[in-house]
């Protein structure tokens, strides 16, 4: 685990040849700026006085490069309409092939403003109001709302948990499949257990979502944040040729990049049929350009962004390792899942003894540090927190301490209210 303090306080440092380094423990004030991580606050967790570790965005420093292609942008005085850039989706197709072996066609890619609008889209697109459809909680929680939101019925195949990890229930799955089953929609890799699903076990869902005639939409959101030795992201329409022809996949750089205000996200579906469906109801909806920054920025990220991603991810590893150790010596009540990808830390604090609602005031009101409530994740959420650590390791440390002062307290309080 690298030490990063000894960098600049800038962005960046040029090293000797070209590569450069990355400071990601610049603490950046993000206050009054409309973050939804930090200015929500008060308004969640009920004081402003919390070390914000809950939305899903880092607090590292958008890098300089998405930064500069946007200033590049503004040199020119007219913002007005543009067309999409002609080397977006050839550097978009080949970083696809780079990352995740998968070869994709450039007919198949188009622009998609928001992954969680395309999962609205593809529900209203491919199902009809009363159909079914199924997801795997604890799971990230726009996926019921697209469900719900569109009168269609959510069905729940709960994830099993084993070895510390997440693991598909097959035999539930298939048990819920019914005639009017016609969707799946997987989180690939997992929000918010870090899982990257193996080869194995995606082809397993396949071919059932194969023998039962179910579409998949896979939201790769996280796959280019594949912790550094964990085994690699597989697109779930790269397992199977029944795969390919039945899957609708979304990607974007938006959350590996840290430029989410940005909106920059692709679509991906290989077969005719389900790509016009899909494609017809974005065009009728007037939903399928983007704006000129979020072309600028994705193009530095596809041609630039490699070493700040592998840095980045290193850095996110060494916060991983840091809580995980911190948390057994410490506050061995809490148990972290830890993840093979992504930023995001299942925290299992049921030896806590409070209740989910309890736990949640327990973190904010008295540890001052405002996460995700398990329980906005489905089944499966009860007694859990998620915690973000994209965050520079010394704000990491002031939590757990903050956390460590409030549980000892807690359990003192509960001793000396035995005798
Ligand atoms: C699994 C998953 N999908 C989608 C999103 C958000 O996508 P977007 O900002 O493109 O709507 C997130 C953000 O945390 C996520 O974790």
């Amino acid at each position: 685990m690298k030490n990063n303090s000894e960098k600049s306080e800038t962005n960046s440092t040029p090293l000797s040849g070209a590569v450069k380094l990355y400071n990601f423990d610049e603490i950046i004030d993000r206050k009054n700026t409309n973050a939804v991580k930090v200015d929500r606050c008060k308004a969640l967790f009920g004081t402003e006085n919390v070390i914000p570790m809950w939305v899903a965005d880092m607090d590292f420093r958008t890098p300089d490069f998405i930064l500069e292609a946007i200033k590049k942008r503004i040199e020119h005085p007219i913002l007005g309409y543009s067309m999409t850039p002609q080397n977006f989706y050839p550097l978009l197709v080949n970083w696809i092939l780079d990352h995740h072996k998968w070869e994709v066609k450039r007919e198949w890619v188009s622009f998609l403003p928001g992954i969680v609008p395309g999962l609205s889209f593809a529900v209203q697109s491919l199902t009809n109001i009363e159909d079914e459809i199924i997801v795997q909680p604890p799971v990230y929680y726009p996926f019921f709302h697209v469900i719900e939101n569109n009168k269609r019925k959510l069905v729940y195949n709960q994830l099993l948990e084993s070895e510390g990890i997440f693991k598909f229930n097959f035999e539930d799955f298939e048990n819920k499949i019914t005639s009017k089953t016609k969707l799946f929609i997987l989180c690939n890799p997992h929000n918010p257990g870090g899982r990257v699903w193996t080869k194995d076990e995606l082809s397993k869902l396949a071919d059932i979502c194969q023998k039962h005639q179910i579409t998949v939409v896979s939201d790769e959101i996280h796959a280019d944040m594949v912790l550094p030795g964990k085994t690699p992201h597989t697109p779930f329409a790269s397992v199977s040729e029944w795969a390919k022809e039945n899957t609708v996949t979304f990607m974007a750089p938006s959350k590996v990049f840290n430029m989410p205000g940005l909106i920059s996200s692709s679509y991906i579906i290989p077969n005719d049929n389900l790509r016009k469906k899909f494609a017809d109801f974005l065009e009728a909806s007037e939903m399928n350009t983007g704006n000129i920054f979020s072309y600028e920025a994705t193009i530095a990220c596809y041609e630039q962004g490699e070493n700040w991603r592998l840095q980045m991810l290193e850095y996110v590893q060494g916060n991983i390792e840091f809580l995980r150790d911190y948390l057994k010596t410490n506050i061995p009540q809490i148990i972290p899942m830890i993840p093979e990808a992504s930023f995001l830390v299942w925290l299992n604090c049921k030896s806590l003894g409070m209740e989910t609602e309890e736990l949640h005031k327990f973190f904010s009101l008295e540890a001052g540090i405002g996460l995700n409530k398990g329980t906005v994740f489905g089944p499966g959420g009860e007694y859990h927190l998620r915690l973000n650590v994209a965050c520079p390791r010394t704000v990491l440390e002031k939590a757990l301490k903050q956390l460590k002062s409030a549980v000892s307290g807690k359990l003192m309080l509960a001793v000396s209210s035995k005798r």
